[in-house]
C-alpha cells in the first residue's frame, strides 16, 4: 500500500517533468529545427543553437489565436534574465526584448540584444502566428543569457490570453500571464543543428 503510494507519486512528478521538457520540432514554414516546449493551450518556445555556441541562437515562439502574447524567458526565474515576448499585429507579428526587476510588466531591455524576424516563419493568420527569429548578441552577457555550453538548463515559459493595448508598439505594456508561466527544461545538446549557419543568415 505504501509502496503503491511512492509509485505513483514518483510517476506523478516525473510526468509533470516530462511535461516541461523541451523535444524536437520543426517548424513547417522555414523548415527551421528546434528543441521546444509545448504547452496544452498550443504556445510553443524552441531554440536552436550552432554546433559550436557563440553569443546568438535562433528562437521560435507560436500560439494559436486565442494567445494574445506569448514569451520565452532565458531563465527560469522571470526577474533576471533576457524575456522574449511576441504577439500578432494584422499579418506580421511584433517582437520584444524585455528585463524584469520586479513582478510586473517588464519594460523594454536596454542593453546591445537583437531580435531579427526569420520572414519564412513569422506569421499570423485567423487561426495562429508564430514568430521565428534570430537573438543577437542575446547569450554575450551570462548575466541575462543561458549557460550555452551546458548539455541542459533552465529556461521559462509565459503566456497570456490578452494582446497589448498598443499591438503595434515593440514597447507595449503587456497583461499578467494567465495562460500560464513557468520552467522548462531545454535540452542544449540536441537543440544543436548543422543548417543553423543557413537558417541565421535568413534573419533580417
Ligand atoms: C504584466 C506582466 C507580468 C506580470 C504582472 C507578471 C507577474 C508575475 C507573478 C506575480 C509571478 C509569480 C507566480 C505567478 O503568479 O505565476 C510571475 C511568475 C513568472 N513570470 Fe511573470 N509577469 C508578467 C510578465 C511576464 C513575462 C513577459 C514573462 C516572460 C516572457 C514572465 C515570466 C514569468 C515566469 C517564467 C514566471 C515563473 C517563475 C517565477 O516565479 O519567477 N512574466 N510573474
Ligand atoms: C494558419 O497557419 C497554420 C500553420 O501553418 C495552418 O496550420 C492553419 O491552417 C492556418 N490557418 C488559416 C486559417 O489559414
Amino acid at each position: 500500500m505504501l509502496l503503491s503510494s511512492i509509485v505513483a507519486v514518483f510517476a506523478l512528478c516525473t510526468s509533470a517533468l516530462a511535461q516541461r521538457a523541451t523535444a524536437p520540432f520543426t517548424e513547417p514554414k522555414s523548415g527551421i529545427t528546434f528543441q521546444a516546449y509545448k504547452h496544452t493551450s498550443g504556445y510553443q518556445f524552441g531554440i536552436a543553437l550552432p554546433p559550436k555556441p557563440g553569443n546568438d541562437f535562433i528562437g521560435h515562439l507560436s500560439a494559436p489565436a486565442s494567445v494574445g502574447w506569448a514569451g520565452g524567458d532565458l531563465g527560469p526565474k522571470m526577474v533576471g534574465k533576457l524575456l522574449i515576448v511576441a504577439w500578432p499585429n494584422g499579418g506580421s507579428v511584433v517582437g520584444s526584448l524585455r528585463r524584469a526587476t520586479r513582478k510586473s510588466s517588464p519594460p523594454p531591455y536596454t542593453g546591445a540584444a537583437k531580435l531579427k524576424p526569420i520572414a519564412a516563419g513569422t506569421y499570423a493568420n485567423a487561426s495562429h502566428w508564430s514568430y521565428t527569429f534570430l537573438c543577437e548578441g542575446c547569450l554575450a552577457d551570462p548575466a541575462v543569457g543561458f549557460a550555452k555550453d551546458a548539455p541542459a538548463g533552465d529556461l521559462g515559459w509565459a503566456a497570456g490570453a490578452r494582446a497589448p493595448a498598443d499591438k503595434a508598439s515593440a514597447n507595449a505594456g503587456l497583461s499578467y500571464h494567465n495562460v500560464g508561466a513557468g520552467s522548462i527544461q531545454a535540452n542544449f545538446a540536441q537543440a544543436k543543428a548543422t543548417g543553423y549557419d543557413a537558417w541565421a543568415a535568413k534573419a533580417a
